[in-house]
């Protein structure tokens, strides 16, 4: 079954070159997928789509049955929060919180309930290999350390499909194999699908399949 299906999908934003062009892609359930493509060729912006991060202009987009365009805002948001884990390149956690803090929130939005949002958070953290660090603020947690708060916080919902933007581009070479190890433990037992995207061939290695864009198309 297809998780994630991009029909001629095109965003343009002010130039006429930059955005996606009749992008067509789909990803199945369980897969583990790279797309790969120089700066600039689109990564992002596909993410973005495919995650209901952002809007498109063209061309249809299904994430797990469901056409992303015919949602109304409640339902792309539950959609959103029950089914979807997205890594930012930047981690994007909230400063004023505590690692453990930043963790439960996708579970407080949900309105899971204290004690077991604090014992889900926990396990996760614990998953992501940071056990003790809990009440450390994000300041004071190195670059990797940051990246797997990131993750911890987007697996604590148990997604069906976890994005993830250039997830290792501010990690060491050791830091980065930790964690696609990990995508690849949480593929194996929880058949968690992911995307993610990276340049980087050491990276790139670890995906089932890489699907390749040059300048918001597919390259050939
Ligand atoms: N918010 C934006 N406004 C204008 N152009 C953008 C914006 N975001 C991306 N672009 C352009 O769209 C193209 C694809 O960008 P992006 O998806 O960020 O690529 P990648 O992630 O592969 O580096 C680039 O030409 C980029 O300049
Ligand atoms: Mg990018």
């Amino acid at each position: 079954m297809n998780i994630l299906e991009f029909r001629e999908v095109s965003k343009v934003y002010n130039q006429e070159k930059s955005g996606i062009h009749d992008l067509s892609f789909s990803v199945k359930q369980g897969e583990i997928v790279a797309l790969a493509g120089p700066s600039g060729s689109g990564k992002t912006t596909a993410l973005n789509i495919a995650a209901g991060l952002d809007e498109f202009c063209d061309g249809e987009v299904r994430l797990l049955d469901r056409s992303l365009q015919n949602l109304l805002p409640q339902e792309l948001l539950n959609l959103r929060r029950n089914d979807v884990g997205f890594i930012f390149q930047s981690y994007n956690l909230f400063p004023v919180l505590t690692v453990l803090e930043n963790v439960e929130y996708p579970l407080a939005l949900k309105g899971v309930r204290f004690y077991e949002r604090i014992e889900k958070a926990k396990r996760c953290i614990e998953e992501v290999g940071l056990a003790g660090l809990e009440d450390r603020m994000p300041s004071a947690l190195s670059g990797g350390q940051q990246q797997r708060v990131a993750v911890a916080r987007a697996l604590v919902t148990e997604p069906r499909i976890i994005f993830a933007d250039e997830p290792t581009a501010n990690l060491d070479a050791v830091t980065a194999e930790k964690l696609l190890l990990l995508f690849r433990e949480l593929n194996d037992k929880q058949g968690t699908t992911f995307i993610f995207s990276s340049h980087d061939p050491r990276v790139l290695k670890f995906a089932d399949r890489v699907i390749v864009l040059a300048d918001g198309r597919l390259a050939h």
